[in-house]
């Protein structure tokens, strides 16, 4: 018989109020945190809380937007501090665990992440902006959007978009590769160039991506096309579908993407390029009419 209980995540445990949680004993599955109440709240010093705990399958959900919530509470607080380490270290977790259940209901909850991101404090101590100089440990898909998501919210900054489009540009690059969560873990973290089946297996992450935010509640089109064609080209020669009539959005992200993928230096296998030489790369593409020169400049620009 499968279980009704599935073991609760770690890192949102804390967060979690209305969901109660249970421990495993001999006889099953018993209370130990009732609904409405948090661990916190139960005056307990965290280290005697049972090492394993669960909650009921049909909790998932809540619990993640709970964790959401928590998340982002404790976001605002790290902006507070001004300390770029424990904003990323909130954001790359808070990602792990939205992109570990990526659906309707649960991908939503970013977007108040993106305002928090976006907000007057935020922005005027630039701390979003130089997000992606914070070096991590492992590179994951979730680290990478972190990375290119600071980079567009830097570029649109720098570009004066208003704080509309700046908002769905920030979702864009957050979400842009949330297709890649149902590719083989093999396959995205191969050192080595994929042979042309796993590339055939990879290149399926935007058309997966689009799919999982066409269900979504976003009012705004250009997000669920930003995970379609961020790897198109404008002279055609992209992938999924060779399409050269892309968004500004769609386009300006396959720039940043290339570029994060090229500086980064979280990867163990290969160690980062020097930014200009990145660019002079990316130019490459520019003068074949592959990316957008204005958009190009602009992203250079903005870097400064
Ligand atoms: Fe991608
Ligand atoms: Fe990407």
């Amino acid at each position: 018989m499968q279980s009704d209980y599935i073991l609760a995540r770690k890192s949102q445990l804390h967060f979690y109020k209305d969901v109660p949680l249970y421990t495993k004993t001999s006889n099953g599955f018993v209370l130990y945190k009732p609904e409405g109440m948090t661990l916190g709240g139960m005056r307990l010093n965290e280290a005697r809380h049972p090492h394993r705990m669960y909650m009921l399958k049909k909790d998932k959900l809540k619990g993640l937007q709970e964790a959401q919530k928590g998340f982002n509470h404790q976001l605002t607080k790290n902006i507070q501090s001004g300390s770029k380490e424990q904003i990323k270290e909130t954001l790359v977790t808070m990602m792990d665990e939205t992109l570990a259940e990526p659906r309707s209901g649960s991908l939503e909850g970013v977007s108040e992440t993106i305002d928090i991101l976006m907000s007057d404090y935020a922005q005027e101590s630039q701390v979003v902006e130089s997000l992606w100089k914070v070096s991590f440990q492992d590179y994951t898909t979730a680290l990478h959007s972190i990375n290119v998501m600071a980079f567009a919210l830097g570029f649109a900054a720098h570009t004066g978009f208003n704080s509309h489009d700046m908002k769905i540009f920030g979702l864009a690059a957050l979400l842009h590769d949330v297709g890649k969560t149902k590719i083989d873990p093999e396959i995205l973290q191969a050192a080595g160039k994929l042979s042309d089946e796993e590339f055939e297996e990879m290149k399926k992450h935007t058309t997966i991506g689009f799919n999982i935010l066409d269900k979504c509640q976003f009012n705004d089109q250009r997000i669920k096309l930003t995970a379609l064609d961020h790897h198109e080209k404008l002279d055609g020669s992209g992938y999924p579908n060779g399409k050269s009539n892309l968004s500004e959005i769609a386009q300006t992200i396959g720039i940043i993407d290339c570029y994060e993928a090229l500086t980064n230096d979280d990867r163990p296998y290969r160690s980062a390029m020097d930014p200009l030489k990145a660019l002079e790369i990316i130019k490459e593409d520019v003068v074949v009419s592959k990316f957008d020169v204005k958009n190009f400049e602009q992203f250079a620009y903005s870097l400064t």
